[in-house]
C-alpha cells in the first residue's frame, strides 16, 4: 500500500483533484505502479489501476496476485467497473486491497467485486 500511496503523488488530476495510486503485484513478484491521469475530454481519463495494468501487460506480464489502491478519501477506494473488468481479463481471482484516509484498508477478491465477468 505504501507503493500505491507514493504513486498517487504523480496523479494528474486538475479536474477532480482526487488523486489515486495503485501498485500491482504480478505472479512473478514484480510490481507495477500507476496513478490516475485525467484529460480535458473527461472520458479519456485513465484510472490508476488501469495505468498500472497497461504498464505491466505492455511489459509482458499477464498474471497478477494482487493490487493495492490508495486514495486519501473518506470512503474505501474500490476500483470502478471498467477497472474491475480490465483486471479480470487477466486475473479474475486476484486480491484487491482498497484504502481510505488514515491508512486503513479492506481486502476483496476481484471475483467478489465483479461476479460473472464478461468473457468469450
Ligand atoms: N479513479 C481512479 O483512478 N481509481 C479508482 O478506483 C476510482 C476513480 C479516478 C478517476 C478520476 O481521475 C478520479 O479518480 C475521480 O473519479
Amino acid at each position: 500500500m505504501s507503493m500505491a500511496r507514493e504513486a498517487s503523488f504523480n496523479a494528474y488530476v486538475p479536474y477532480s483533484r482526487f488523486a489515486v495510486g495503485a501498485a500491482l503485484e504480478c505472479s512473478d513478484g514484480s510490481v507495477y505502479t500507476g496513478c490516475n491521469i485525467e484529460n480535458a475530454a473527461l472520458g479519456s481519463t485513465i484510472c490508476a489501476e488501469r495505468t498500472a495494468c497497461v504498464k505491466a501487460v505492455s511489459d509482458g506480464k499477464r498474471s497478477f496476485r494482487r493490487i493495492a489502491v490508495f486514495a486519501d478519501s473518506s470512503n474505501w477506494c474500490t476500483p470502478c467497473g471498467a477497472c474491475r473488468q480490465f483486471l479480470a481479463e487477466f486475473s479474475p481471482e486476484m486480491e484487491v486491497l482498497c484504502a481510505k484516509a488514515g491508512g486503513r484498508y479492506v481486502s476483496y477478491k476481484l471475483s467478489e467485486l465483479l461476479p460473472h465477468t464478461f468473457n468469450y
